[in-house]
């Protein structure tokens, strides 16, 4: 066997050079242990850059460490070095390589613990951190006032009750006794959608479903949505509030519905609150009345709320029509019956002293959180 020339030390030498060149960048992570922590070592480096640092560290073990690699080499020539050098070059070999995998070993240990402590990191929960607080809402002025309109009404013994907000001729229009020719049913006024069917203009229809659904006799509070085409201003949006009431029984006289309604708005604005009761017309009643209150701030005095009159409006009302009660077979001779609609956004805008109606629909926060 040809035996080994060269200056073998020199040869170790030059394979240790080599890879002390490519070990230089990982050079932060090989500090003797308890020096400082993996963490701080690790300090500006990002998870995935660590990551792909210990990819290229497993890269280099192989380039140096691997059967290919020069250190290989080196430990494949031991024996051919002559006798007289080989044991010191075989110990140098095995210095350079104990030296070259505990470095390798070391960052390998200290790479891991950085990414493992990184991945904790960024999944760690503090539970002691407070919450995020839930806002608590409130409610909106129109619903504040038509709950206080429904108790009221509930304690005289009224059920509240719901309808469609979409309609059919039948329920808007002919079983309220008002006839095709009726002005209401002008598509000026009335939103029609798909043929034969509108959204709601009034709540009077509620009163025709309440009467199917239960026989008198009944009472009945009806609060909700309706629509017409309006132009919005202060007072008028093409979507408000109404609430209806109806009541049929025997022997109803307009002496019911008068005290009704005066102990309705003596609850609401106090005992010194007088009625009065203006003739009118509506299809759906007979005798027909507007009905006003005395007005809730000068007590009938006038003032710019009731623009000097004393009064303040408060909607419409009458004595059931007999075409009405016929409608859902009732018998009008042996039932009869009154009923009445309010406007709650206008009321709404009354006692909260609001110029305008529209700030009921706006949603904006800052109006709205003044009724907490
Ligand atoms: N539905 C009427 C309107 O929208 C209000 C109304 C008037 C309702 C008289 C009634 C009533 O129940 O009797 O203008």
């Amino acid at each position: 066997m040809k035996q080994v020339e060269a200056e073998p030390l020199g040869d170790v030498e030059a394979v240790s050079k080599a890879f002390e060149q490519e070990f230089e960048r990982f050079a932060r992570f090989y500090a003797s242990a308890g020096e400082q922590s993996s963490a701080a070592r690790g300090e500006g480096v990002s998870l995935q850059a660590a990551e792909s640092l210990l990819r290229d560290l497993a890269e280099l073990r192989t380039k140096h460490t691997g059967k290919k690699s020069e250190l290989a080499a080196l430990k494949k020539i031991i024996g051919r070095v002559s006798p007289a050098d080989r044991a010191a070059f075989a110990q140098s070999v095995q210095a350079l390589e104990a030296s070259i995998v505990e470095k390798l070993d070391r960052v390998d240990e200290t790479l891991k613990a950085f990414v493992q402590h990184e991945r904790i990191e960024r999944e760690r929960l503090d539970v002691t951190l407070p919450g995020t607080r839930l806002r608590r809402g409130h409610l909106h002025p129109v619903t504040l006032l038509r709950r206080r309109i429904e108790d009221i009404f509930v304690s005289m013994g009224y059920a509240v009750e719901d309808g469609p907000e979409i309609e059919t001729d039948f329920y808007n229009f002919d079983a309220l006794n008002i006839p095709p020719a009726h002005p209401a049913r002008s598509a000026h006024d009335t939103f029609y959608t798909t043929d034969g069917l509108a959204l709601r203009s009034q709540t009077s229809t509620v009163q025709i479903h309440a009467m199917q659904r239960r026989r008198p006799p009944l009472r009945v509070l009806a609060p909700g949505r309706v629509f017409r085409r309006d132009t919005p201003d202060a007072t008028h949006n093409p979507m408000f509030y109404q609430v209806e009431g109806l009541l049929v029984d025997r022997g109803i006289t307009m002496g019911h519905l008068k005290g009704t309604l005066e102990a309705f708005v003596q609850r609401l604005f106090g005992s010194q609150t007088r009625t009065r009761f203006r003739p009118s017309y509506f299809p759906f009643t007979e005798p027909s009345a507007e009905v006003d209150y005395s007005c809730f701030k000068c007590n009938g005095a006038g003032c710019s709320l009731c623009k000097g009159s004393g009064w303040i409006e408060l909607g419409g009302s009458g004595m059931v029509h007999p075409n009405v009660l016929r409608a859902v077979d009732i018998d009008p001779e042996e039932f009869s019956g009154f009923a009445f609609g309010l406007g709650i956004d206008r009321m709404c805008a009354l006692v909260y002293g609001l110029d305008d109606i529209r700030l009921l629909y706006e949603s904006d926060v800052r109006f709205l959180e003044q009724f907490k």
